[in-house]
């Protein structure tokens, strides 16, 4: 954030509009950088007034319009930050006061000459049309390892703590990562309270707090693993092959940062299931990104809410993206300019052209059940590293799977005739098959008998599978994804 402040300084740009929850890292940043460039700095609040940074000087000035013409009476190269601000400029409910739109405009006039600025300082960006062209936008990036490294210091320091080094300081500034500075102060202050310590587990489930209250995207902390799936050895294969591919090993070598991964295939056949485990196999967190949400805003706000996710998204980065049933938030984007005013296309485009061109290394996993809602746009290359086809499992599949759901249920399954069961469940997904182990639980548990093969085969003679009734849509699936995907199993 600092050089393009400094940029749009020298360049003597009279408005930015930085959005940020962080105003204590704002005046800092900015604090530097007039220092840098010879500009004094004033804050303005209408709690606080008009106030000069540096002689600490207050005048008492509340009135939104009157701060405006106050900055005409400053010496040249001033640069005046506006808290909150945002306040004064209308929302979708109420327009902008005209006056204060006019002011703002015959000021940036007055003040480009002048080398002046007016840094507005919001947590949210709220731009009225008529200031549109008028203001540039700085989104205020996350903090780093350096500014959450200070933090971490800091907080050592106060609570009379030794500073934490080498490894235990990298997995507490990895927890920290995804969070502002203060948020990041309070969970490391939370945890000393709790533990006596700094400890990067009760860090990281403030950190899945705070990237909860969003609404957008959830950490996962359990995620499993890949010896939980079942079948899908090509899948597994090659998610295993890339597991160090975020490592500087692998970039010493020359390798790319891998994009990511679309999963197409029926359900309840362990697509969600995977995109977990993958994260776990790689050790890096797991974030899942509610769709319905994103494409589902208002106009606008779902560009922002991108916007968001996409910043939580490459701080916290090394990580997993899972996005969902990506297929639910985009029904319609291809006709969506009828349906709401084009917002899930454009969403859709932003995405698409970030996994495009992003560096950060965060790996998108999607997941979808229907490829006919799936744009085409989506499915070119250079979006993901590669499309797999998640069929129904074959027979030897069905045994792995059926066995590790026995074993989940603390049973062995070589005690099982799992062939048979294997047989007798054809075109059963995996979802099926843990019902099945389930169902035939409940029925040994009520005949008061241990389980046994002959509860789940009875379990599985009773259970028409979903495929057999949709047999159409399953061919057609696969149709499609015979020129369009790789299977994720060998063995069907
Ligand atoms: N290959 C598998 N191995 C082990 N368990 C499986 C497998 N496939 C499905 N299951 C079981 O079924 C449950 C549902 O599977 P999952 O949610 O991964 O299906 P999905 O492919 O994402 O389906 P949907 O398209 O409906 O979202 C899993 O939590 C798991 O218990
Ligand atoms: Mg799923």
């Amino acid at each position: 954030m600092r050089s393009t402040l400094r940029n749009y300084l020298r360049a003597g740009f009279p408005l930015v509009y930085l959005t940020s929850w962080e105003e204590v890292r704002v005046e800092s940043d900015l604090k530097s950088v007039c220092a840098e460039l010879g500009f004094s700095l004033h804050s303005w609040s209408v709690t606080e007034g008009l106030l000069d940074v540096a002689t600490g000087a207050a005048r008492d000035v509340q009135d939104p319009i009157e701060i405006l013409s106050a900055v005409l009476e400053m010496p040249e190269k001033t640069v005046v930050l506006l808290r909150d601000y945002h306040a004064f400029l209308g929302d979708d409910a109420q327009p902008v006061n005209p006056l204060i739109a006019r002011t703002i405009r015959d000021l940036s006039r007055v003040m480009k000459t002048r080398q002046q600025c007016l840094v507005i300082c919001a947590p949210i960006l709220r731009l009225p049309q008529e200031l549109e062209r008028e203001v540039v936008v700085i989104e205020h990036e996350l903090p780093g390892r350096p500014d959450l490294g200070a933090v971490l210091d800091g907080i050592a320091e106060s609570a009379g703590l030794p500073a934490a080094l080498d490894e235990e300081r990298d997995r507490l500034l990895d927890a920290c990562l995804g969070m502002t500075t203060s948020e990041a102060e309070n969970a490391l202050a939370l945890s000393f309270v709790e533990t006596g310590g700094l400890d990067p587990q009760v860090v990281a489930r403030q950190k899945a707090e705070a990237v909860r209250k969003g609404q957008l995207l959830e950490l996962h902390e359990n995620p499993g693993s890949l010896d939980e799936v079942g079948g899908l050895d090509l899948l597994k294969g090659w998610l295993l092959q890339r597991r160090d591919a975020f490592s500087r090993r692998a970039r010493d070598y020359g390798l790319p940062t891998p994009k990511g991964l679309l999963m197409v295939g029926l359900p309840g056949c362990g697509k969600s299931l995977t995109a977990k485990a993958t994260a776990a196999a790689w050790e890096r967190p797991l974030l899942r990104l509610d769709c319905g949400r994103l494409f589902g805003g208002l106009v606008g706000e779902s560009e922002r809410n991108l916007r968001r996710v996409i910043q939580v998204a490459e701080a916290v980065s090394p990580c997993v993206l899972w996005v969902d049933e990506i297929e639910k938030g985009l029904s319609g984007s291809q006709s969506s300019s009828s349906t709401d005013g084009g917002t899930s296309a454009r969403v859709l485009g932003s995405m698409l052209s970030w996994m495009e061109e992003k560096t950060a290394s965060v790996f998108v996993i999607a997941t979808a059940n229907d490829v006919s809602a799936l744009p085409p746009e989506l499915l070119r290359k250079g979006r993901f590293d590669e499309t797999f086809f998640v069929d129904l499992p074959g027979e030897e599949e069905r045994a792995a799977i059926l066995a590790i759901h026995l074993k989940k249920r603390d049973r062995d399954p070589a005690a099982f005739d799992l062939k048979a069961l294997a047989k007798a469940s054809e075109q059963f997904s995996g979802a099926e098959l843990e019902a099945a182990v389930v169902a035939g639980m409940f029925a040994a548990f009520e005949a008061g008998q241990q389980l046994e093969s002959s509860h789940v085969g009875e379990a599985i003679q009773a259970t028409v599978p979903l495929a057999r009734t949709a047999r159409e849509r399953i061919q057609g699936l696969r149709d499609w994804a015979k020129s369009r995907a790789r299977p994720a199993s060998g063995e069907c």
